[in-house]
């Protein structure tokens, strides 16, 4: 089934585009970097190709953790001068909500200077080494052009880096070019190369598009809760209509999970404003599912993607991007249209409280009358509200628990690490 929502080659371009709505400065930094470390691990020459791909994808992501901890700050400000914390985020994000769980730690220890990482019990602290290394060699030859030369790093052979480190950084810049590489762009094209090859798992592949709705988090938590809810909300409405084969509850968990990834590009000001939106932040707020629509198609199920997509459509045609009307849309774009209205109006917003089940049914039937939404989901999510919203709450408690819990893990290491690490 999941091969025919995303291809393995896919996966990695998917989450670069979407991360890149966040912070395309940063991603660029996590492409350089990656292919400085994929070329170290060629000189290295232990590692067997998928090894290096998998690394590399690693090495891609290793700011994961900044996209939450050092939002909007200048890139060296929480690189050079308080790196733990991005760090920390980083390995928990990537241990919890990533496939990447047994390469996480490398993450936690890639800003860790060499001579304390020799104390730390961990196999691949070595590719911690090349990895902090390689970010910053990228974050000089970014600031100071040409004038930076690896052997600049020398000065802190056997205290930051090692020495095989330093080595294999020198070597590698020399056999690969890798600076008129980055002059060129042509990295790009070798690491994309690179990354076509890795063949992720069912398993991994359904991992990566739960992480990019955890991506969408990093702006705001809601985005995960409300993503969550409206998912399950959008399940036990298809399981009871009838007729909504395995496929299309597939079709419709993926649709859900993806449908607001196009927020990253929403101002927190925005998303929250306790107040009706002005026209102009109106415009910027409707930009995040033409958002979706860049960063997924071509990539992502065509029916997945027309589901999320047509999320605040409406039957009357006065919805948005493409005011689409009743006959232009399928069953399941039309159960998460509710689904997610449900769970909007459900939800404990910090601008406005929960509504109670009577309003609840009192807007739907509305919407219905006013040809807004589909007669027979709203109809029948209303004969079963009770029962449907008793297993939401379960089970969106289940995976809250987990995202809750990565945060309160995080909160307590870094606490204690930037203590014990910081420079
Ligand atoms: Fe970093
Ligand atoms: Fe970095
Ligand atoms: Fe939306």
């Amino acid at each position: 089934m999941i091969d025919e929502i995303i291809s393995s080659k896919d996966i990695c371009k998917l989450i670069i585009s979407v991360l890149k709505l966040e912070d395309k400065r940063l991603m660029d930094h996590g492409r350089r970097v990656a292919y400085i470390l994929y070329r170290m691990l060629c000189v290295k020459g232990e590692h067997e190709d998928f090894e290096m791909a998998d690394l590399a994808f690693l090495g891609v992501l290793h700011d994961i953790g900044a996209f939450k901890v050092a939002m909007g700050k200048e890139m060296l400000e929480f690189e050079l001068s308080d790196p733990m914390p991005h760090s920390v985020y980083g390995f928990f994000f990537m241990k919890y909500l990533s496939p990447f769980q047994d390469k996480a730690r490398i993450l936690m220890y890639n800003h860790v200077d060499y001579q304390q990482l020799l104390k730390v019990d961990f196999d691949e602290k070595n590719i911690s080494n090349y990895l902090n290394a390689a970010e910053r060699f990228d974050i000089f030859q970014k600031s100071m052009g040409k004038k930076f030369d690896v052997k600049n790093l020398r000065k802190y052979e056997g205290s930051k880096y090692s020495k095989e480190t330093l080595d294999i950084l020198e070597a590698a810049m020399d056999k690969y070019n890798i600076r008129d590489k980055f002059d060129s762009g042509e990295f790009e094209n070798e690491l994309d190369e690179l990354f076509e090859g890795i063949l992720f798992s069912d398993k991994e592949r359904e991992r990566y598009i739960e992480m990019l709705m955890y991506i969408s988090g990093f702006r705001d938590e809601y985005n995960v809760i409300n993503t969550v809810t409206a998912g399950y909300v959008a399940r036990e409405i298809a399981l009871r209509l009838g007729g909504i084969d395995s496929e299309q509850l597939a079709m419709l968990h993926f649709g859900c999970l993806i449908h607001d990834v196009g927020m990253l590009i929403v101002p927190q000001e925005i998303v929250n404003a306790p107040r009706a939106l002005m026209p102009e932040e109106m415009i910027i707020l409707r930009k995040h599912v033409e958002s979706l629509e860049i960063v997924m198609k071509d990539r992502l199920n065509s029916k997945v993607l027309s589901i999320a997509m047509a999320n605040h459509e409406r039957l009357d045609g006065s919805g948005y991007p493409y005011g689409l009307k009743d006959e232009d849309m399928n069953i399941l774009q039309k159960i998460l249209m509710v689904a997610d209205t449900v769970t909007g109006l459900t939800c404990d917003r910090p601008y406005r409280p929960p509504k109670s089940k009577e309003k609840v049914i009192a807007i739907l039937t509305d919407e219905v009358k006013k040809n807004k939404f589909s007669k027979e989901v709203v109809a029948t999510f209303i004969e079963h509200y009770d029962e449907i919203m008793k297993v939401v709450k379960e089970r969106s408690e289940d995976v809250l628990k987990t995202w809750r819990g990565m945060q309160q893990q995080y909160e307590m290491v870094a606490g204690r690490l930037v203590k014990g690490f910081s420079r």
